[in-house]
């Protein structure tokens, strides 16, 4: 069987690092490992405007937002195809039958879309097409035949959801789907990269994110008002590493080889900590080291971006051609969801006659 990725994300906002190591740079080493035979990456503006139907202009806008952050983090429209959802009208179809498949009781109790509700004060007024997303999730997965889903654990209630539907459908209908497996990050840091405040998670309406896009001065400016430890008054003092910022970005970002190239009096990580543990060691460096390290990391992206930003044509063309390529893929398959659901009625030869027979049979 064909190994297969479909992922994607909503353009509601640029990415950042959190998405970097949560997900991006995963992408990127999935796509350059040549262990998939295809890989699809999916601008879910379709999903997006399920709470966002009151803003248009924003999705539009934050659509050529994420392709210049999918590009510039090494997505390669050469191995990757990069597309967006609204233009594969194959996808809406295919969720309008998935929903004959799954009660309203399964979706309301989907951990993710729970806590969506609270977080928009939806309560009383969920607009239906919000409530369907996790439905349509699913056929995004299925379309492509997807078996590998790499998302964040906050995606797993989707992809358990995507595999009763194949299931069911497959039951009911015979065997055409494919039931995905999610492939989670690898790295704890990277589960939940918190914001530059401390809290949980980077979020753009607590401002406490570090974009891809922002330029190294931002980028300094942002590490160095980082929450650290507050008990870590003086240089000599003991400090404390747990929900010690830098520290956690360090997890997810440094190598032994930054130590070598910007702080060689240590060999690594565990050798800085320890010390920072110890006492004697100042917040100061330990900033400017995570900043030339953020840096160091950023940099390709940098370049990368400097040139899209320059060719933004290019950058539709490429949209352009992975949707009219993903929309020839998932026809194949709504095809084969047609013929199993008995909705082939004109691509069926034998129908006509078949009815023609038991008429002529009856007179
Ligand atoms: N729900 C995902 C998010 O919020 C975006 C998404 C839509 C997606 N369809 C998908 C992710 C299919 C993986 C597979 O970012």
């Amino acid at each position: 069987m064909e190994k297969i990725i479909l992922t994607g994300d909503r353009p509601t906002g640029k990415l950042h690092l959190g998405h970097y190591v949560g997900s991006l740079r995963r992408r990127v080493e999935l796509q350059n490992s040549g262990l998939f035979d295809k890989i699809f990456v999916m601008i879910a503006d379709a999903q997006a405007l399920t709470d966002n139907a009151d803003n248009p202009e924003k999705v539009r806008q934050n659509v050529i937002e994420v392709a210049l952050d999918y590009l510039s983090a090494g997505i390669d429209p050469e191995k990757t195809t990069i597309f967006i959802q609204s233009q594969v009208p194959e996808l809406a179809e295919l969720a309008f039958y998935y929903m004959n498949l799954v009660t309203v009781s399964r979706v309301q109790r989907n951990p993710t879309v729970k806590t969506e509700i609270k977080m928009r004060n939806f309560e009383q007024s969920i607009p239906v097409g919000f409530f369907c997303y996790p439905v349509s999730q699913a056929s995004d997965i299925t379309a492509f035949k997807a078996t590998t889903v790499p998302v964040g654990e906050d995606q797993a209630p989707m992809i358990e959801l995507t595999r009763e539907i194949v299931a069911r459908f497959n039951h009911i209908y015979g065997p055409t789907l494919v039931e995905p497996e999610i492939m989670l990050p690898d790295n704890e840091a990277c589960m939940r990269l918190p914001g530059t405040d401390g809290k949980a998670k980077m979020s753009k309406s607590l401002g406490n994110c570090i974009y891809l896009s922002d330029t190294a001065k931002d980028l300094a400016k942002k590490v160095k008002s980082m929450y650290t430890d507050p008990l870590h008054v003086n240089i000599e003092d003991p400090g404390h590493l747990e929900g010690n910022t830098p520290f956690i970005y360090l997890d997810a970002f440094c190598r032994d080889e930054h130590f070598a190239t910007y702080l060689p009096d240590y060999a690594n990580l565990d050798e800085l900590k320890a010390h920072y543990t110890r006492g004697g060691l100042g917040d100061g460096t330990v900033k400017k080291f995570l900043i030339n390290v953020l840096n160091e990391t950023l940099e390709p992206l940098r370049e990368r971006r400097a040139y899209y930003e320059q060719h933004i044509p290019e950058v539709y063309e490429i949209l352009k051609k992975g949707s009219e390529h993903a929309r020839a893929t998932a026809a194949v398959t709504l095809d084969e969801v047609r013929k199993a659901m008995k909705i082939d009625y004109f691509d069926d030869p034998s129908l006509i006659a078949e009815q023609a027979a038991r008429y002529a049979q009856a007179k």
